[in-house]
């Protein structure tokens, strides 16, 4: 069922991520053969260019990063749809022109125009851009047709300009036709996530307070501030740049309950509900035990020498942004009642890995407790959401021989082994769903904001409190902080090593 033709208008078209993520994307359904026959791409950007030299670097940048190579037939097919349109984003006269161009293509196309406004600028012109594709009429839909906008991150940079950003939004599209983009969700293991805990019949009865002790989330990054990262990195940190909109999204989908259908507003009526149960961390004290902010001093990753966060290229030497942060959260539910949920995020950690962690409580082991060392460990289920896709279950073993002696082995299923193939990029899977009309894997207005109400109170504590928590430190290249190791063991607990 494959969808309706429509023009793609991508704003910030000259920017990085349309370079590395989102032209890859489109070409790479394009070889699949996913992509609806007669999609326009018009890049839309401040810089002056022309087609060519548009569509040069696109080329120059997917034969680095496109996930089904660079075939030059394709590519030549593919690229002569795309063209640039150039204007400042905040002159009405640009948006007024990028009107009449769309009228022209949907003329050969006998009228028909479905449009999705992929807004990947910098976040200070997400109003301007909506304000002026209002103005212009762009974000009516004509007779028959759909007009959609997706809006990248950062969706506000707290409560209030999520609330204010969402108005905007709300005053000019309406919800069903709004895209909020966590590209986390377009990631295979995450859509695996409601597979794994409903359609099998064995995880479900697990999934709760009497059997499961905890839940961690990790998700580690050897990169630091490379390309000029800093500069945005300073004003956000890892709370609001991951855990926000990333890791509490992935939160939400291990610990929702089953939704009635599997339509959007199913989905996200009970992902919103488990953000909405999470115990506010709302004093300086609270904040204090339960959550770690920290920054990396010079130290190796991957064997090689890098710099401490402070004297990263454009980060202050006073630096009070966090480039690692560890949460602890719980959520007051029936179903998670006193079960800890730990979320960690760093760069300049050893590898790059993001993983889900789900360990169970002990079995009862009254048989095995006369031997030397007990029971080792228990059993952990094993999410991987990169690399590697994956999920393992750690189980108990007698080890083969005439002696009754106990190992923890691992049952492993890997995507690329059992599939034969990699999986889509995030961004594939997402932008072909907006094409589709599909918002399941996006979210919505009350998701973002319930996600900042609790962000906002850990960074209050942080830069406004009088008696402010304190910054940590870890060496690059190790695990994190000795405090976020201290905050995990008082509950009895350790991390997962990766
Ligand atoms: C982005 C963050 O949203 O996600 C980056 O701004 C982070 O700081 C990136 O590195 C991680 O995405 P992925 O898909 O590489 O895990």
């Amino acid at each position: 069922n494959r969808p309706e033709p429509c023009t793609v208008v991508i704003f910030g078209a000259t920017g990085d991520l349309t370079h590395r993520k989102l032209i890859p994307a489109l070409y790479n359904l394009a070889v699949d053969g996913e992509l609806p026959t007669g999609v326009n791409i018009i890049g839309f950007a401040r810089r002056e260019k022309s087609d060519e030299e548009f569509r040069a670097g696109l080329e120059e940048l997917n034969q680095k990063v496109s996930r089904s190579g660079h075939d030059e037939e394709i590519w030549g097919k593919f690229i002569s749809s795309v063209t640039y349109h150039q204007s400042e984003f905040t002159d009405l006269d640009g948006y007024a022109s990028l009107s009449k161009r769309l009228d022209e293509i949907d003329a050969g196309r006998g009228g028909k125009g479905n449009r999705l406004f992929y807004i990947a600028s910098a976040p200070e012109f997400f109003d301007d851009i909506l304000l002026n594709l209002k103005g212009a009429g762009l974000n009516e839909a004509k007779e028959g047709c759909w007009s959609r906008v997706i809006v990248e991150k950062p969706f506000g940079t707290d409560l209030k300009t999520a609330k204010h950003l969402n108005q905007v939004v709300n005053e000019t599209f309406h919800e069903s036709d709004t895209y909020r983009i966590d590209h986390y969700l377009g990631k295979e293991t995450a859509q695996n996530l409601m597979v794994l805990r409903f359609a099998n019949a064995i995880f479900e009865p697990l999934w709760n307070s009497k059997y499961i002790s905890h839940v961690q989330i990790t998700c580690s990054e050897n990169l630091g501030m490379e390309g000029g990262r800093g500069g945005y990195y300073e004003k956000s940190g890892a709370l609001r740049d991951m855990v926000q909109n990333h890791l509490l999204q992935l939160l939400s989908l291990v610990a929702m309950e089953p939704p009635t259908d599997l339509s959007a507003d199913g989905v996200r009526d009970e992902k919103v509900k488990v953000i909405r149960s999470l115990r506010q961390w709302d004093t300086p004290e609270k904040v204090a035990e339960n959550v770690i902010r920290a920054q990396y001093t010079a130290g190796h990753v991957d064997g090689n020498p890098v710099p401490g966060y402070r004297e990263e290229d454009r980060v202050s030497p006073e630096s009070e942004t966090e480039a690692y942060v560890a949460v602890r959260l719980l959520i007051d539910t029936w179903r998670w009642s006193g079960v800890p949920f730990y979320i960690r995020m760093g760069k300049r950690l050893p590898k790059k890995s993001t993983e889900i962690s789900i360990h169970f409580k002990d079995a009862p082991c009254v048989l095995f407790s006369a031997l030397p060392g007990g029971v080792p460990g228990g059993n952990v289920l094993v999410i991987r959401i990169q690399p590697d896709e994956g999920i393992s279950l750690r189980m108990v073993s007698k080890i083969p021989g005439t002696s009754l002696r106990l190992e923890p082995v691992k049952m492993d299923f890997h995507y690329a082994t059992s599939f034969g193939k990699g999986s889509p990029e995030a961004y594939e899977r997402l932008i072909l769903d907006a094409i589709a009309g599909d918002a399941t894997l996006f979210a919505r207005r009350d998701e973002v904001e319930e996600a900042w109400r609790f962000i906002d109170h850990i960074e209050r504590a942080w830069h406004e409190s009088d008696n402010k928590p304190p910054m940590a430190e870890f060496v690059a290249g190790s695990w994190g902080p000795r405090e976020a190791d201290e905050m995990i063991k008082k509950d009895g607990f350790a991390w997962r090593r990766l």
